[in-house]
């Protein structure tokens, strides 16, 4: 032991059990952390170049369609200003390109790593997201591609997670186009997937551990919201990208490829097959 206080509060046996299967609650000290305040993510919000900071409006729909999220006509610093009067969701993306934010998500992630590499060995790929939200904000029904654990800086969240194994809500074509094309994140939502939602309701010092791919919506209390996402992939994340990747470029062929998971040595072929063309097609780039 350092004797310095530690940043998260996590149970080792539930990490191992639980993480990329399904969410689970950890604790955190980050509360009140100067790099949270205003002015802060005012600067940061000035240093990030203008493709890591998105914002629009806030009061959209769970189903929202990504090409009509409708703006609010304010600056992106305006937004971080006027974030309790003007209804308006901000992501900073990949805080880690300024020093201060990236030692933290660092301290972070390493305080997860002792428990995840028995699990999830490889941690690679660490990457911060700073949320700002309005009270009563909505973050549409989306997925993203990393492990991630959530922590509520500042103000209340609602988040509704999802089996991300239920191909009901999310087919098997749609992850595999997901994995190979980067589409936008938002998905397509239907009203009744909420009788299927897991309820996390998250106050200051709350975090909880999002898998791969979980689809999510969110909802934002009375206050002004401030999450932190702190991000990462593992080898196993990284290889079942990429057999997804491969099946969807199978399925533009007109194949029907088994699903991700049905045969683990199907798997490692589509695997080194996926590596090997992602190398040939750099090599011929930069050729
Ligand atoms: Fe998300």
């Amino acid at each position: 032991m350092t004797g310095r206080p530690e940043l998260l509060e996590i149970d080792g046996d539930v990490l191992r059990r639980s993480l990329d299967r399904e969410p689970f609650r950890i604790r955190h000290r980050l509360s009140g952390h100067p790099l949270f305040a205003v002015e802060r993510l005012l600067r940061l919000c000035r240093d990030l170049p203008e493709e890591c900071v998105e914002y629009n409006a806030g009061d959209v729909a769970v189903g929202q369609d990504a090409a009509l999220t409708p703006r609010t006509g304010l600056s992106a610093e305006e937004t971080v200003r006027r974030i309790a009067e003007q209804q308006s969701w901000m992501v900073l993306k990949y805080v880690e390109r300024d020093p201060e934010y990236r030692a933290l998500l660092h301290a972070c992630l390493d305080e997860v790593r002792r428990h995840s590499e028995a699990v999830a060995p490889g941690m690679d790929r660490r990457e911060g997201f700073v949320f700002l939200s309005s009270p009563g904000s909505v973050t549409p029904f989306h997925m993203d591609p990393e492990l991630n654990f959530l922590l509520q800086v500042a103000g209340k969240k609602r988040m509704r997670l999802f089996d991300n194994a239920d191909r009901g809500i999310v087919s098997e074509a749609e992850l595999d186009r997901f994995h190979a094309d980067h589409p936008h994140r938002n998905l397509p939502f239907r009203e009744e997937f909420d009788a299927r939602a897991r309820v996390h309701d998250l106050a200051p010092g709350d975090g909880v551990h999002v898998p791969v791919t979980t689809p999510h919506w969110v909802e934002v209390g009375d206050e002004v919201s401030v999450s932190f996402s702190i991000t990462f992939r593992s080898d196993v994340s990284e290889r079942r990208a990429g057999v997804h990747a491969w099946n969807a470029a199978l399925r533009r062929r007109g194949w029907r490829p088994r699903a991700v998971g049905a045969s683990p040595r199907l798997d490692d072929a589509k695997y080194l097959a996926w590596r090997a063309r992602r190398r040939l097609v750099g090599m011929l780039r930069r050729g």
